[in-house]
């Protein structure tokens, strides 16, 4: 299964902050934000993944991620000159994605919870349809929200409902096989001008094709897209860290941990951020699994 993260957008929202620098490239807890969505891709098992900046940030994502292969990974990069909407991710990534399934996730969301990997292997498998993950929220009417029947099948499906029918938002990790790129070309851009992905999961749930997958109200998922939202996903994130003394989507460890490199190739990885916390954790987690 090939990946794609969508690390664009202008984050006005986060003005000032966001006028000089990109957003997933924002510190949550002590690390950027694009290892988040980087790490749930790696857990489902994606080796292959595109990335989609905006042109003015391509050279800081190179600079910090270059072409994966020191985690074990194929990384490349495409260009999103502006804003058109989740689904032009598809159009984008087209020839990336080639004549297999996909996994997209959206660069600014958080993901955090137990048997998350189980649940990521799981549902990557062999996807036939889309496959969607949904989580309870308070303030369904600022997503897409969607309902299932008994079985998770989804039967309905709103984008920012203003009388949304159920609290569960779909969030912004998604699992499709290959039709999405003939659904994504027959696409036509919403009242706002962009091409939805919620147009996308339509056609599937008119197809009886899509799947929504519970998260669950033990598991968290986090919205970095406003200062005040930002500043929590941190502290959450630095709050679980320094009580347990495990690191949130590290990942070297993850790499190690899959077998993607092996312990030397982590210490130096590690050693080359010596002078950090995040740098001495990353060797001293290839020390204890050496
Ligand atoms: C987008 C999608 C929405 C989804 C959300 C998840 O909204 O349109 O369906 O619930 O991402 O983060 P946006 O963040 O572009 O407003």
């Amino acid at each position: 299964m090939k990946g794609i993260i969508l690390a664009g957008g202008t984050g006005t929202r986060l003005h000032p902050i966001t006028i000089g620098t990109s957003k997933q490239l924002l510190p949550v807890g002590d690390k950027p934000m694009i290892y988040y969505p980087l790490s749930v891709l790696m857990l489902a098992g994606v080796r292959d993944i595109l990335l989609i900046t905006n042109p003015a940030d391509t050279a800081r994502f190179t600079a910090l991620l270059g072409d994966g292969s020191h985690l074990g990974l194929r990384l490349t990069y495409a260009e999103q000159d502006t804003p058109r909407g989740i689904a032009d991710a598809i159009l984008i990534g087209a020839e990336h994605i080639g004549d297999g399934p996909v996994a997209l996730i959206l660069g600014d969301n958080i993901f955090h919870g137990t048997s998350f990997s189980e649940t990521l292997a799981a549902n990557a498998r062999d996807v036939r349809g889309c496959v969607l993950f949904g989580y309870p929220v308070n303030d369904p009417q600022r997503y897409g929200v969607g309902e299932t029947d008994a079985d998770g099948v989804l039967v309905g499906l709103q984008e920012k409902p203003e009388r949304p029918r159920s609290n569960r938002a779909i969030t912004g990790l998604y699992l499709y096989d290959n039709d999405v790129v003939d659904i994504a070309k027959n696409l036509r851009p919403s009242a706002r001008g962009e091409l939805e992905i919620t147009d996308v999961n339509r056609v599937y749930l008119e197809r009886g094709l899509a799947r929504l997958v519970d998260l669950g109200r033990g598991f968290a998922w986090l919205d970095t897209g406003t200062p005040e939202s930002l500043l929590q996903a941190g502290q959450y994130v630095r709050t679980l860290e320094e009580r347990q003394g495990v690191r949130i989507a590290c990942l070297e460890e993850i790499a190690l941990r899959l077998g993607l490199i092996d312990a030397d190739a982590c210490h130096r990885l590690g050693s080359r951020m010596a002078a950090s916390g995040y740098g001495q954790y990353v060797i001293s987690i290839a020390a204890e699994l050496r």
